[in-house]
């Protein structure tokens, strides 16, 4: 099948992992890598890459057009901490980014959409263990409007005009190769950079803030099962529960310090404890399970390993 992917927002967090991995899969030619900024790592230097407003409609369908695009992933969007800050630009990037892409998909211009949701969906009346797939969903985050809000959208645009849209709801990730931008469960991968760079760490939420996280190799692992099996099998057109693990600013330092004995934390909850306490702790993702066969397999103690080997020598 002739396949040509673009990925938007691809400098970070997310995409630059999923561009690596998308290009290994099917070819560094057919992965168009585009951001809203140059890329400055250097890291998807190995392949095409177009400066890309995602706001700009036009400039997205000149750059589906040019290259006879396939395939779209929307991971361009401002995260739960900074929506807070700046609520009108929020809205406007996290949706017309969305409709841009939804209405080329509705005008046949591409075939399929990968759009991201997120825990965020999720509010303060939401049942905080075990969330089920379908639940009360009272977001209380600008983010979590935008992403509940885009849920809506991309199930519309599938029931009525047949777009092939695919979605997780991803937790938090854990990455080391990019750093995250503007996000709550942010403070998991701050600490280990802390944690090798001063052996301290000062974490803006609480010690007992569980939340659910994953590591990036899962998601991005269950970004390409989604994409990759049959339409048939995705009976959710909103977005899938999807998760791997919980945990809490204690536990993990407790992680941290079975390789660094002399690691240490101590807590200064700032505006963002309020969001993380509109969110989940667990999450139940059957459904992702069932359907399309979804699998974690890094735990709390492999993604410690793995963050701290390849932060160690970065300080
Ligand atoms: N990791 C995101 C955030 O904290 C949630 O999707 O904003």
């Amino acid at each position: 099948m002739k396949k040509r992917v673009l990925i938007i927002g691809a400098c970070g967090q997310i995409g630059t992992e999923l561009t690596t991995r998308l290009r290994s899969i099917y070819g560094s030619q057919k992965i168009i890598a585009s951001d809203i900024v140059e890329d400055s790592t250097g890291l998807l230097s190995d392949g095409p890459f177009e400066v890309l407003d995602a706001m700009d409609y036009d400039a997205v369908q000149d750059i589906v057009i040019r290259y006879e695009i396939t395939d779209v992933y929307l991971m361009a969007a401002m995260l739960s901490a900074t929506a807070e800050k700046f609520p009108m630009k929020a809205w406007n990037l996290n949706m017309s980014s969305l409709f841009n892409v939804l209405n080329l998909a509705r005008d046949k211009k591409i075939d399929t959409v990968f759009w991201p949701s997120s825990i965020a969906v999720f509010g303060p009346t939401t049942p905080k263990t075990g969330t089920p797939q379908r639940t009360i969903m009272e977001p209380s985050t600008v983010y979590g409007i935008s992403k509940q809000t885009g849920e809506r959208w991309c199930e519309y645009y599938h029931q009525k005009y047949g777009v092939d849209v695919r979605s997780v709801r991803y937790p938090g990730l854990i990455s080391y190769k990019t750093l995250p931008g503007g996000g709550t469960t942010d403070y998991a991968i701050d600490i280990f950079h802390k944690a090798c760079k001063h052996k301290k760490y000062v974490s803006f939420l609480g010690a007992k803030t569980t939340l659910p996280m994953m590591y990036i190799d899962d998601a991005i692992n269950a970004t390409t099962t989604i994409m990759e099996v049959d339409k048939e099998a995705i009976k959710i057109r909103s977005s899938y529960n999807l998760s791997a693990l919980s945990f809490s600013p204690e536990e993990i330092a407790a992680q941290i310090r079975s390789h660094i004995p002399e690691f240490e934390i101590s807590y200064e909850p700032d505006f963002r404890q309020a969001i993380a306490d509109s969110w989940p702790q667990n999450i139940d993702d059957n459904n992702a399970r069932e359907d399309w066969g979804w699998k974690h397999k890094f735990s709390l103690e492999q993604l410690t390993e793995i963050m701290l080997e390849n932060l160690k020598g970065k300080y």
